[in-house]
């Protein structure tokens, strides 16, 4: 793959949207071919699987379905888009990928979906795949979830299904993600996101130049 695959994480309001696309404009200012994409949601099936997972009841469904319809987007994503995208040079930045489903369905729900499983749903979706890149951007649950729901308020945006579960869950996310940086290290780079949006853009651009030498 001649591109490079850049991921996105973290919790609820931890500001990845604002970053990704101060990323984008950056790496298109340096001339890089770049596509901004996000999960679930990334392609048109995936926009009707968004809908599923992200609104309505959040008891509407156990962590083994999520998991299972967020590879499912996944894999669909990877084909239509992501590795097309990374053999024709371009930089693909996405906004949450797998490292998601591990935190929020087994960490966030408990350890209900094994992490053996979700490995082996990974090696169906995903394969040997991994981003050369993943910002975790961390904050305090209870300041990311006022961001969201206030966020929320003040558009149309219907999608709390997550934000709706409770302060444990997002507690046990966010610990979730930590552990995964944790023990990979060489993809992984944590970010304190309590910055200004300057302040961490910066921060980005430092770990994104170290990494690929531009
Ligand atoms: P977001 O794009 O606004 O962050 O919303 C996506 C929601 O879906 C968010 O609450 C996190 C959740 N999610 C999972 O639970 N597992 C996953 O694998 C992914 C990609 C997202």
């Amino acid at each position: 793959m001649k591109g490079k695959f850049i991921t996105f994480e973290g919790g609820e309001g931890v500001g990845k949207s604002t970053q990704i696309k101060l990323l984008s404009d950056f790496l298109k200012q340096k001339h890089y071919d770049t596509i901004l994409t996000k999960e679930p949601g990334g392609t048109d099936l995936g926009v009707e699987l968004r809908k599923i997972l992200v609104t309505g009841n959040k008891d509407k469904m156990d962590a083994i379905t999520e998991a299972l319809l967020f590879f499912a987007d996944r894999h669909h994503h990877l084909s239509e888009k992501i590795w097309p995208a990374l053999e024709n040079n371009t930089w693909v930045l996405s906004d949450r990928f797998a490292d998601s489903t591990f935190a929020y369905q087994f960490y966030g729900h408990n350890a209900r979906v094994s992490e053996e499983n979700l490995r082996y749903l990974y090696k169906i979706a995903v394969g040997d795949f991994k981003p050369d890149l993943t910002i975790v951007l961390d904050i305090a649950p209870e300041i990311g979830l006022k961001r969201s729901f206030a966020k929320a308020e003040t558009s149309d945006n219907k999608e709390l299904r997550f934000e709706n579960i409770n302060i444990d869950f997002h507690n046990r996310l966010r610990n979730g993600f930590l552990q995964i940086a944790e023990n990979e290290p060489d993809r992984c780079v944590v970010l304190d996101a309590n910055k200004t949006i300057e302040e961490l853009h910066q921060d980005i651009i430092k770990v994104v130049t170290e990494r690929f030498g531009l």
